[in-house]
């Protein structure tokens, strides 16, 4: 079949409608899901998702009037960004404007073609004057700005800059298959430079697609954050124990809960499509669990009545901690799904712990930075029940682990019920 190759037109069209959609509440994870992006398209997306505070603050400099059509908007923030981000300047002009006819906008041809030259023509002034707003410097949207300012006040800047960046790739290593030595050497003889950086995890010093990673089809190593990797092991698994993760899907930490021993494991989640990743990870992985599609709110619907000893609760959450590998979340959430999330993994929190045999443990998770979600929903349980107690967990020194260059941003309370 002949391969056609797209231009810059086709790319930042492409781009721009993912962006608008994006810009209209819809996820880019579901957008993905839906139809998989070339790899320029992609990188066009999330270098505009990233720098969005950014190219908004510019349109709102360069337009007279804000364009209304959405196709507009995102076809100039998109095209700010390839500017941005070095393409030839004339090319994505032209090309830019070319864009317009394939996203039914034509009659926006001179705008965009004004607003890209205005850029062109004044950029240092322009650059330094999106800038200096909040949004333009730290490429968040104010109220996160204002929230992480508030709760680190020695560290929000790094807190935020880490949101920004191209995250690292780690692997898990899956010791029913291999050992991390073996597995290094297996990277090294194949030229891939990797580093052991905890007891399962190898981070690549250049991330790879996933089908170019040795050893992925074969089971032989998973792709999970060296923070999302801490959470397994701290559930002190033995073999045989009842074990619940709550909220499993896509299935990270339930299939390195299989791989740590061989559990009763059940793995519950409310979203049937992202359910069904979990079967095909513990199937590539050869680990077995129970999967099960079930509201945690109503374990009524699903649960047998026998506690549990070890529940995983990896709450739903604003995943504020892992915003670079989700850029438009940053741009989607609001600040009252702060409160919002707050007030749901309260309640779950309260229905996963009278599942829990007395003297079993609960691993509260979150990939979330934000107070409220985290040291906030554990200190009112803990407030409420006096069969609670947290237990001190040295490596996670206070339980928030802050994005940064070796891992994502989370946050672990692990809680054991009296016995
Ligand atoms: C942070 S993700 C879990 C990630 C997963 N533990 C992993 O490591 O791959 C949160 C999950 O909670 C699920 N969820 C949300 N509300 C739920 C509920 N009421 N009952 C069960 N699952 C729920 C979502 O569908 C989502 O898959």
């Amino acid at each position: 079949m002949p391969r056609h190759s797209y231009s810059l037109a086709e790319d930042l069209a492409d781009a721009s409608r993912l962006i608008a959609r994006v810009a209209a509440g819809e996820s880019l994870a579901a957008l993905r899901a839906a139809a998989p992006l070339r790899p320029a398209v992609l990188e066009l997306v999330y270098g505009t998702l990233r720098d969005y505070g950014v190219g908004d603050a510019l349109v709102a400099a360069l337009a007279h009037r804000l364009p209304r059509d959405p196709h507009v908007r995102a076809l100039l923030i998109t095209a700010l960004r390839a500017l941005r981000a070095g393409r030839a300047q004339h090319a994505v002009v032209s090309e830019a404007v070319n864009a317009v006819a394939r996203l039914r906008i034509a009659s926006a041809k001179g705008l965009v073609n004004a607003v890209l030259r205005g850029y062109l023509r004044d950029r240092a002034a322009l650059d330094a004057r999106a800038a200096a707003t909040d949004e333009g410097r730290y490429r968040h949207p104010q109220w996160w700005i204002d929230r992480v300012r508030a709760q680190y006040p020695g560290a929000w800047e790094r807190v935020l800059e880490a949101g920004n960046t191209h995250p690292p790739m780690t692997l898990r290593v899956n010791p029913r298959r291999t050992g991390v030595a073996e597995y290094v050497a297996l990277l090294a003889a194949e030229g891939i430079e990797a580093r052991q950086v905890g007891a399962q995890a190898v981070r690549l010093v250049t991330p790879l697609p996933v089908d170019a990673v040795p050893g992925f089809d074969a089971g032989l190593v998973s792709v999970q954050d060296a923070g999302a990797q801490l959470a397994a092991p701290l559930l002190d698994l033995a073999p045989g124990q009842r074990v619940l993760d709550a909220c499993a899907a896509p299935g990270g930490k339930a299939a390195h809960l299989a791989e740590l021993a061989a559990l009763d494991l059940t793995a519950l989640d409310v979203d049937e499509a992202r359910l069904r990743r979990i079967g095909a990870a513990l199937a590539r992985l050869g680990l077995a669990a129970r999967v099960l599609a079930g509201d945690a709110l109503t374990p009524e619907a699903w649960w047998d009545g026998r506690p549990f000893e070890r529940i995983l609760l990896d709450a739903p959450c604003t995943a504020s901690g892992v915003a670079r590998r989700y850029p438009d979340v940053k741009w989607l959430r609001r600040a009252a799904d702060v409160a919002r999330f707050a007030t749901l993994q309260a309640q779950l929190l309260a229905t996963m712990w009278r599942l829990l045999e007395p003297g079993g443990k609960l691993l509260y998770a979150t990939c979330s930075v934000f107070h409220e979600e985290n040291d906030a929903v554990v200190g009112e349980f803990l407030a409420r029940r006096a069969d609670a107690v947290r237990l001190a967990v040295p490596v996670l020194d206070g339980g928030q682990l802050l994005p940064d260059a070796e891992h994502d941003g989370f946050y672990y309370a692990l809680l054991q019920k009296s016995p």
